[in-house]
């Protein structure tokens, strides 16, 4: 590990650029290896920018609910391996950094028609579930405070409602595959619960029939060519002054009702 210290203090104070409070200070952070003094107010992710880095891959909603930044530190001192979110952890002194773009974890092939709402098919798509023993490691790792290891259980059992219901907020981060000793790919048979329960359990959505009639038979093809005739400028001025929408939107329709 190179001890070669690299320190920036200029802030740029605009945007969503970092904006230090007063007095904030500096501590050592090591990224690929590499020692940096960053300022101990950011985040994980707005520490590595801060020292110079950009992100092509391993970053995406910023605010926690995408789960593309899972990441694995260690504090120098301590030889427990550490996990979370990139976007949502602050950084200490003497962390040691690794990026984690995905996780190599076993996903079925499986043609969901064939299947039934009875879930017998999720112990022979995930055999894996199987082995769990019960560390509840899964629970412990998971960002969302999911109870991992109960939904596991569910999936163990057929309950595909159970399973679908308690991992609803899963946002296949993989944190949780990362530390489960019996390999078990809890977000891949979290998904194939929640649709089979989407697809046997759950009356069909009439709202969402009519949607999918509306863009089959066309409706919107007129605007989707007009928006690619667009140049790069006109596409950013429409986004940037488009109507937004408020933060509970239950009932709320734009002004402009054009494309609705
Ligand atoms: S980490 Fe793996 S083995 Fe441990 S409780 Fe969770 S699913 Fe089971
Ligand atoms: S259940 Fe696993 S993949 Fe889903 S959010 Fe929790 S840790 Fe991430
Ligand atoms: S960037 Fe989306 S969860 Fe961190």
């Amino acid at each position: 590990m190179s001890e070669k210290t690299t320190t920036r203090v200029k802030v740029i104070a605009s945007g969503d650029r970092t904006i230090l409070p007063e007095g904030t200070k500096m501590i050592p952070v090591y990224i690929m290896g590499k020692k940096y003094m960053l300022p101990e107010t950011l985040t994980i992710q707005k520490a590595i920018e801060y020292a110079g880095y950009q992100f092509i891959r391993a970053c995406g909603c910023r605010g926690g609910i995408c789960g593309a930044c899972p990441t694995v530190w260690r504090v120098k001192g301590n030889y427990q391996l550490q996990f979370g979110l990139a976007c949502q952890t602050v950084i200490e002194a003497d962390m040691v950094l690794a990026q984690l773009p995905f996780f190599p974890a076993n996903r079925a092939t499986y043609n969901l028609d064939e299947l039934t709402a009875a879930g017998e098919a999720i112990a022979s798509l995930y055999p894996e579930v199987m082995k769990c023993v019960g560390c509840n490691t899964c629970t412990r790792a998971c960002p969302m405070e999911i109870d991992v290891m109960g939904y596991i259980n569910s999936a163990m059992r057929g309950d595909v409602a159970r399973a679908a219901k308690t991992s609803f907020d899963c946002i296949q981060c993989g944190l949780c595959s990362a530390r489960c000793p019996a390999q078990i790919a809890h977000y891949h048979v979290a998904q194939l619960c929640r649709r089979i329960f989407g697809r046997y359990v759950l009356p069909p959505a009439a709202h969402l029939e009519s949607r999918v009639e509306e863009i089959t038979s066309g409706r919107y093809d007129g605007f989707l060519e007009e928006l690619k005739g667009k140049s790069e400028d006109e596409l950013r001025k429409l986004y940037v002054g488009r109507e937004p929408e408020p933060q509970d939107s239950t009932g709320w329709e734009p002004r402009d009702k054009t494309y609705l």
